[in-house]
């Protein structure tokens, strides 16, 4: 949980209205509700309605706050832009970015229909809204963007290279815009987090093994915003990061290799 003090104090700083796209499930779902107990009014956007509702529900069921949904798919511009234009009225101080989803299995058998709209939501979709709010928050002379990385980000891994990729995208421009717009009054913070029990495994037909809960990440995110430009949250994460810290790139992908073609279902 989130002190009180930390509470007002991530509030003041970035609040009133936060956006968060993904916040319909998993990680984005419970970085939204710790933004309400901290008095955050919320922007919740995902696809699929009903379970946009229920995360309404949820959030407005045990906190006194505004809430606004927005059903958009991270894959479509028109979408993206919709979103834009709906939320030009509010006072966003804080964007949250975790819409995503993982593919596994070797290359050779993906779908590259599949792969290409991976990067769209994962990659394309951040971009247009991390230049979006800069602009916004330039204007505005503060404001908080948190994009989701993952410990697959730091090397390439078999059995997921496309996903890991995409991850790699998000951390290495999450690195650079979090010394870029510092100076600004911008605190851009990229969240690598190891395996999270969300929705993701489904998805991305892999079996997750020893896993961490959003709630066991969602606060130290929240800590490390404008303190940190890259967070490891959760033990899991820092067992995974440290104990592979030392090994030479090219190892590590092997390692890689063997961990998630454990993990990839047939
Ligand atoms: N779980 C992990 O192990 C893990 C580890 C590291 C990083 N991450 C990253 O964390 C982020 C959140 O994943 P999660 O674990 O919370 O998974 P999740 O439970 O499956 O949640 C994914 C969220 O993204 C939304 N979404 C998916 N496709 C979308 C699209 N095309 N347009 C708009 N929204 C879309 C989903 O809602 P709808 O389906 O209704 O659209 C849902 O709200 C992702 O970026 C993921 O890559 C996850």
């Amino acid at each position: 949980m989130l002190t009180i003090a930390e509470k007002q104090k991530i509030k003041t700083k970035y609040g009133p209205w936060a956006l968060v796209t993904g916040a319909s499930s998993g990680i984005g779902l419970e970085l939204a509700i710790q933004l309400a107990s901290a008095g955050f009014n919320l922007i919740l956007c995902a696809r699929n309605v009903q379970r946009l509702q229920n995360a309404e529900s949820q959030v407005r069921g045990r906190y006194n706050v505004e809430t606004k949904l927005v059903a958009a798919d991270m894959s479509d511009q028109i979408a993206i832009d919709h979103l834009i234009q709906s939320v030009q009225n509010l006072d966003i101080g804080l964007v949250i970015l975790s819409a995503g989803y993982g593919t596994s299995g070797l290359f050779k058998d993906v779908s590259l229909h599949t792969e290409i709209n991976m990067l769209r939501v994962n990659c394309e979709s951040v971009l247009s809204l991390t230049h979006y709010f800069t602009q916004r928050f330039l204007s505005r002379g503060k404001g908080g963007i948190i994009l989701l990385s993952s410990i697959v980000a730091f090397q390439g891994v078999p059995y997921a290279a496309h996903y890991a990729a995409t991850k790699a995208y998000i951390q290495s421009l999450g690195e650079a815009l979090a010394v870029e717009l510092k100076p600004l009054g911008i605190d851009v913070l990229s969240a690598a987090p190891g395996p999270v029990l969300t929705g993701f495994g489904d998805r991305a037909n892999m079996t997750m093994g020893r896993s961490l809960r959003p709630s066991d990440i969602s606060v130290p995110i929240l800590r490390a915003l404008g303190k940190k430009n890259t967070v490891l949250p959760g033990t899991l994460t820092r067992i995974l990061m440290f104990g592979l810290g030392m090994v030479p790139r090219r190892k590590k992908v092997l390692i890689m290799k063997k961990v998630m073609a454990g993990m990839a279902n047939p």
